[in-house]
């Protein structure tokens, strides 16, 4: 392994208490879908425009020790010309990049899915280094059933998110790996945990076959909740229970950080969770958060892809951000 000293640097500015990660990572599909809803065309500059707002919110980086960008952002500039991973780095914020590149059907595993992204992934890491990224996120995605997912599914995510993280730390790059139980469906929380204990114990069995440095990666896991469609929501204290009760079962203690999706939470329950899981008894691991849309859409919401609103959605990103730090030392008051 090459570069551990520069690895742990970016970990520990990563990890800094009272701050969490800004996912501003979603795909050209995504990013569509998130446009559309507020009536505005998903074109190069549009999404150009509404990055740049997002990062030059001022005083962002008290907030925030890193942003997660999509490929297309990495090489963006500002309308004064300034690049936008640059403009990150001004504001004490350490870029990162999404390399995945999608999911797709995992063959002969009806309703499971599977990510792609590891072929030519060294050079791809190079070129990302020199525009300046210098962490990383790699999704899986595991639907939830009675049968699902399948243990195939399981074992296959788990071999690219640790082979992803392999590639990452040979590069100089640190890993944010990314197992993600998602929220659909009309499955219990107990459901949910059993699947989340399975996948989390399978990725970590796989980051120790490919040798990877615990304490040089952080871990992006979804909570544990109920699906979406269940008949009883949980509460915040709920959540936190069954969500630390699985993690302290599954990561070692050399995970310097976690630090939670938002997987369709809102964006007040994903605050409050994550304040109430930051009550509970002083954990191994620092827990923050790493939100897309918990973070985003109040800003989405009050921008709408007006020039005159750019102030109002910075202050919406701003609140979020602060109120997340605030959850992620236990300090959040409602
Ligand atoms: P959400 O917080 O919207 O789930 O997004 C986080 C993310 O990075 C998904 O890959």
């Amino acid at each position: 392994m090459t570069q551990s000293h520069d690895l742990s640097s970016i970990i520990e500015a990563l990890v800094r208490p009272g701050k969490g990660i800004l996912a501003a990572d979603e795909s050209g599909p995504t990013i569509a879908k998130r446009f559309t809803a507020i009536g505005v065309e998903s074109t190069p500059e549009n999404r150009r425009a509404y990055r740049s707002l997002l990062l030059s919110t001022p005083g962002l980086g008290e907030f925030v020790s890193g942003v997660i960008l999509y490929e297309e952002t990495l090489g963006q500039c500002k309308e004064d010309g300034e690049p936008l991973p640059a403009l990150a780095a001004r504001q004490g914020i350490v870029p990162g990049i999404k390399v995945d590149t999608g999911k797709g059907p995992l063959a002969l595993a009806p309703g499971d899915e599977i990510t792609q992204g590891l072929d030519g992934l060294p050079a791809r890491l190079q070129a990302y280094v020199k525009l300046g990224a210098r962490f990383a996120k790699w999704r899986a995605v595991y639907n939830v059933s009675d049968s699902l997912p399948s243990r195939a599914a399981i074992e296959a995510n788990a071999e690219s998110l640790a082979r992803y993280a392999a590639i990452c730390q040979t590069e100089g790059v640190v890993p944010i790996v990314e197992p993600e139980v998602l929220i659909d469906g009309d499955h219990s929380q107990a459901r949910c945990a059993a699947v989340t204990q399975e996948v989390l114990l399978e990725v970590f069995r796989a980051l120790h076959r490919h040798r990877v440095a615990l304490e040089h990666m952080l871990l992006k896991p979804s909570m544990v909740v109920p699906g979406k469609a269940h008949v009883r929501p949980a509460g915040p204290g709920d959540v936190a229970d069954e969500t630390l009760r699985v993690l302290r079962r599954t990561v070692p203690a050399a995970v310097p950080g976690i630090v939670f999706l938002s997987g369709g939470q809102s964006p007040v329950e994903a605050t409050v969770n994550l304040d109430a899981l930051n009550r509970l008894a002083l954990q191994p691991w620092r827990l923050s958060f790493s939100y897309g849309r918990a973070l985003q859409d109040p800003v989405l919401q009050a921008w709408r892809g007006q020039p005159d609103q750019v102030q109002a959605a910075q202050a919406a990103l701003l609140k979020r951000a602060r109120l997340n730090a605030l959850a992620s030392l236990g300090c959040y008051d409602t």
